[in-house]
């Protein structure tokens, strides 16, 4: 099973997908977590590239193909092999986000990068993508107070220093494009306390696999 998280800042994912894979790893289940961008040895050059806030004059275009890049490696190098292997895959982003964050947030157009991430996914699309939703206020205070507890700054703050009208854009863009892949993307409120939105996540999760 090939599981994908999705959501602005501050929506709790990495929590939420921590519990996942404690879930199934209850189960006897193999788990293997990974994340975008950086989830592949190539990727992890891209990711330094892609996230350092030195890098500000990436032009759109750029950043896209850095982006699918880093997706195309992952899936052949990474994702692949480990659901051959039999394991459960969570992955912490994955197509959805260059949807989001390059069409509904720079404005690229939405169904060419369908059409790329087709190219770099080679078939291998989530069995199921849980969307995190949050308000962009309480998500981006969520995610300042954690930055400022890890002390992310300068090698990794490029997107927190968006404007707040990107976020709004950014979660408008998940609810729409979740609306138009309803079978396979699913919404769940972020905003409750952490067990409420993982007893949520589970429920999707375990209709998906009956
Ligand atoms: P990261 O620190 O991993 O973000 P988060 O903790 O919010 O998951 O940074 C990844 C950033 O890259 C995030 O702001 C979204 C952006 N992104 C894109 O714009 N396009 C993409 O295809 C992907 C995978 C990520």
């Amino acid at each position: 099973m090939f599981i994908t998280f999705e959501g602005i800042e501050g929506t709790g994912k990495t929590t939420q997908i921590q519990r996942v894979r404690e879930h199934f790893e209850a189960q006897g289940r193999e788990v293997f977590l990974t994340l975008e961008p950086g989830g592949s040895r190539v990727g992890r050059e891209l990711r330094k590239m892609l996230l350092h806030v030195d890098n500000s004059d990436i032009t759109p275009i750029t950043e896209l193909f850095l982006y699918l890049a880093d997706r195309a490696q992952h899936v052949a190098r990474v994702i692949r092999p480990e659901l051959e292997a039999g394991k459960v895959v969570l992955c912490d982003r994955f197509a959805d986000s260059t949807v989001v964050y390059q069409g509904y947030g720079r404005e690229l157009d939405v169904d060419l990068l369908r059409q790329l991430n087709e190219v770099a996914v080679d078939g291998l699309w989530p069995d199921l993508t849980v969307v995190l939703d949050i308000d962009p206020e309480t998500g981006l205070e969520r995610a300042n107070s954690r930055n400022a507890e890890n002390g992310i700054s300068r090698e990794e703050g490029r997107f927190e220093a968006e404007h707040i009208t990107f976020h709004r854009r950014i979660r408008e863009g998940y609810l729409t494009w979740a609306a138009m892949n309803r079978d396979r993307i699913k919404v769940v409120d972020a905003t409750p306390d952490p067990d409420t939105v993982f007893e949520r996540v589970l429920s999707i999760i375990e209709s998906r696999q009956a």
